[in-house]
């Protein structure tokens, strides 16, 4: 991986969001629930006025399921909220309102699975655990060029075990976990990639091979 100068573009580039301007772990942890399902242009109303509602773990613990419900209301996906909430009241039980500082703890919270612990890990705690989504399997398969198909959940697990190395070998890994994402929502896109000036081009296989469109790879059913 090409590091530095992914995390050159990253610096130049990356969008001012208000959950890059925190390394709140609570603040990580309400920010990427929703954009798993949600794009961010269209998740950012709904963070503002979550954050404002709810500005701590506690709060969000001791607040009527069906008021927290409300105020998501329109965005889609709610049972990702209903998990959150369950989880806010297992932190507020467990840790005293803290998100837990170690990647094991953090999995034991109900609704954290890997990719939320890990994205909660290395963007708020700078620990070195990989947050593997359909943006960063896009960029990796693409880069390396992995004829895996990654609807299949035994490839998602290699696929994350690798992007655990590539994080570990990474000199900042906050910046790794974003830069990787970043790039997936803004040059590598999944129609119409925007190669030309993308910071990996050079070491990209699927790039080298003019075959972009071919990755993430789809087995014949
Ligand atoms: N998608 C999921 N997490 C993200 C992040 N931290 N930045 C941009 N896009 C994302
Ligand atoms: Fe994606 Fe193109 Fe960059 Fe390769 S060179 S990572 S396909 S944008």
């Amino acid at each position: 991986m090409e590091y530095l100068r992914l995390f050159e573009w990253y610096h130049e580039n990356k969008r001012d969001l208000p959950f890059r301007k925190t390394k709140n772990p609570y603040d990580i942890w309400v920010s990427e629930v929703m954009l798993q399902q949600t794009q961010v242009e269209s998740m950012l109303p709904y963070f503002d006025k979550f954050m404002k509602k709810y500005p701590t773990i506690h709060d969000l613990a001791n607040a009527e399921l069906e008021e927290v419900l409300h105020t998501v209301q329109g965005i889609g996906y709610y049972k990702r909220f209903r998990m959150l909430k369950q989880g806010a009241i297992y932190v507020d039980q467990n840790f005293n309102g803290e998100l837990p500082n170690d990647y094991k703890e953090l999995l034991k919270i109900p609704g954290v699975g890997a990719y939320t612990a890990g994205a909660i890990a290395s963007i708020a705690f700078d620990l070195p655990h990989a947050a593997t989504d359909g943006n960063v399997i896009r960029v990796l398969s693409r880069v390396y060029g992995f004829e895996d198909d990654f609807r299949l959940e035994k490839n998602r697990k290699k696929l994350n075990d690798f992007n655990t190395k590539l994080i570990e070998k990474a000199p900042n890994y906050n910046d790794y976990t974003q830069s990787v994402m970043e790039l997936g929502a803004k040059v590598c896109r999944p129609l119409n990639p925007k190669c030309e000036v993308c910071p990996l081009k050079d070491i990209c296989v699927a790039n080298k091979e003019d075959k972009i469109e071919k990755y993430p790879y789809l087995s014949p059913l």
